[in-house]
């Protein structure tokens, strides 16, 4: 797997101003496995897998610290034609994907109605991008109304192409996300640090910032997916490690739990972005705080991205 050639440590930083003992050690109590198993019955979600017919027992194992449901999204950017649209389409409805996994893909506008009248229902659809507000005089954008009337049920926003190549800042962002929550769109709401921001140690202040964007507009969590994506990992092939991912992801559920509430901490997915493929999926899924992918590129390759949904299997250990 490529990773980064950057420290797996969050503020271990090149220059040495920082190191990983100056970063707050999250106080996790409450949220995942810090003692033994027994200790946390209840905290954690707990999956019942089948012995395959082999006669033993087994009981359920964990490898999640929140309590939501595995989810996996695939943001196909601006691709596709008429003809791959439907190639795509016609490789997911034949693939399985397992039950236990929310699955949900963006397709480019133009091709949402299309996607969402061949595709089967086990997939829900999400758009790329919305407009802030109701919709009318506004040149060029969509509206949540017409997302909905035509069968969306989700929104990406603050994705990285919007913030750092379009120029979409944390309070547009924000509010965004308010007005397609308002309209019951639901929220996948994309964070991340830029490499120089790694780098320069401040990996947390820039992901903690984007979080307080969205927690200063949302009402509610409930219908919101936390996607961590470092801005370095986007479309470059150099996957976070998964110890990196672990580490941002781990220190994101603790802000929720600081800055919102144990409960919303507990159930919000926070999903990981940013070179997830077929073979890099399973080492990612195994950790705790990983609660699923949102995934570019491999998106367009139907049986790949059944892989990467159906990583959900790394998570069931056998005990
Ligand atoms: P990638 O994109 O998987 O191609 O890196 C991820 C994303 O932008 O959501």
């Amino acid at each position: 797997m490529a990773a980064v050639a950057t420290s797996t440590s969050l503020a271990a930083v090149s220059n040495g101003t920082k190191s990983s003992s100056s970063f707050p050690k999250p106080d996790f109590a409450g949220l995942r496995r810090i003692s033994s198993p027994s200790s946390d019955a209840g905290l954690f979600q707990r999956f019942r897998i089948s012995s395959s017919g082999c006669g033993k027992s087994v009981r359920p194992v964990v490898a999640m610290a929140g309590t939501g449901k595995f989810f996996v999204g695939g943001n196909w950017k601006c691709n596709g034609t008429k003809e791959s649209v439907d190639k795509l389409v016609s490789e997911l409805n034949s693939a399985h994907l397992e039950s236990d996994v929310d699955v949900v893909v963006a397709p480019p506008y133009l091709y949402i109605d299309k996607v969402k009248n061949t595709l089967s229902a086990r997939v829900e659809i999400s758009s790329q991008n919305s407009w802030v507000g109701k919709g009318g005089a506004f040149t060029g954008e969509i509206s949540v109304e017409q997302l909905k009337d035509i069968g969306c049920k989700w929104v990406i926003l603050g994705h990285s192409e919007r913030r750092h190549v379009i120029g979409e800042d944390d309070e547009f962002i924000g509010k965004k996300a308010a007005y397609a929550l308002s309209e019951n769109l639901k929220v996948i709401a994309c964070i991340g640090e830029k490499l120089e921001e790694r780098e320069a140690g401040k990996t947390t202040d820039v992901c903690f910032r984007q979080m307080k964007a969205f927690a200063d507009s949302v009402p509610s969590w409930d219908d919101v997916v936390v996607a961590y994506e470092p801005v370095w990992a986007i479309g470059t092939g150099k996957v976070a490690t998964p110890e990196q991912a672990q580490e941002v992801h781990a220190a994101l559920r603790d802000w929720l739990k600081n800055n919102v509430s144990a409960e919303v901490a507990s159930k919000t997915r926070i999903i990981y972005g940013g070179s997830v493929n077929g073979s890099n999926c399973s080492e990612l899924a195994k950790q705790e705080d990983i609660d699923g992918f949102l995934v570019g590129g491999a998106s367009l390759k139907g049986p790949e991205f059944a892989i990467i949904v159906n990583s959900v299997t790394s998570k069931k250990v056998v005990a």
